[in-house]
């Protein structure tokens, strides 16, 4: 399985030249880049390694939908990967019916999701099981209805098209704690996911782990052969640091 290593840059930076400069230097093979809507275009044209992603989706194609950006205009842009629900857009309002919607477009669109899961901090202290169980709710809900049989067909895990991020809310650097999650529950969780998605689904996911990763602790993570890559927030904007996470994962990948 070949390792991945998202960049998801969030709300940053501020200006088209800062984006492309940022691109030149994390522009290596394993990584993907998930710049601002704005930034696509540009980052698209400096690429040459890494492979480009959006940060979010709309479901219908288009029309009268003020603000929204659909499937058919990231295919333009060249986008490959759409990160949908994560949890800074759940806790706007983003529900799991919306994220079911954005997930369908995604996937009939041809594009690759890599949808966001992730437990607050109130149900983790509850300890791993009732992580799992809402974990569970979380995939089964955004899953509702979903044709998969056409990914199944197609793609072996190896080059798997379906990618979940595995990001316990409290995790995340700007989060609740912004204490990495302990790489073997986040190990056991992968392990869940992976089973629930297989024998529900006969779906073969890449199942990303998500949380305050950095350089020093990539590889506690990407050791594991559960944890087929991860998304990092912070740490991406440290084109330095994205490096050597993306290298760490190199070491790990096996053809
Ligand atoms: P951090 O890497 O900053 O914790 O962010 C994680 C994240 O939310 C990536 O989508």
């Amino acid at each position: 399985m070949k390792k991945l290593i998202v960049a998801n840059w969030k709300m940053n930076p501020l200006s088209v030249s800062e984006a492309v400069k940022l691109t030149k230097k994390e522009d290596i093979k394993g990584a993907v880049i998930a710049p601002p809507f704005v930034f696509l275009e540009s980052v698209e044209k400096v690429l040459k390694q890494a492979e480009l992603g959006a940060q979010d989706i709309f479901w219908e194609e288009k029309g009268a939908y003020t603000g929204e950006i659909s499937a058919a205009m990231l295919k333009n842009l060249k986008v490959k990967y759409v990160i949908i629900g994560h949890s800074e857009r759940r806790c706007l309002g983003e529900t799991d019916e919306i994220i079911n919607k954005k997930l369908t477009a995604t996937i009939k669109a041809g594009l690759t999701p890599i949808l966001c899961v992730g437990e607050p901090l109130n149900i983790r202290k509850k300890g791993l099981l009732s992580a799992k169980t809402f974990i569970k709710n979380q995939l089964l809900k955004n899953l509702k209805g979903i044709n998969l049989k056409s990914l199944n067909s197609k793609f072996s895990i190896l080059n798997s098209r379906f990618i979940v991020a595995y990001e316990p809310v409290w995790a995340i650097s700007t989060g609740t704690t912004g204490i990495p999650a302990k790489p073997e529950d986040a190990v056991e969780m992968h392990k869940f996911i992976k089973d629930l998605l297989a024998t529900r689904y006969s779906l073969l996911a890449k199942v990303l782990y998500g949380g305050s990763v950095n350089s020093k602790n990539a590889e506690s993570f990407l050791k594991n052969p559960e944890i087929d890559g991860a998304l990092v927030g912070g740490a991406s904007l440290k084109p330095e640091e994205f490096k050597k996470i993306v290298k760490i994962a190199e070491k790990y990948n096996d053809e």
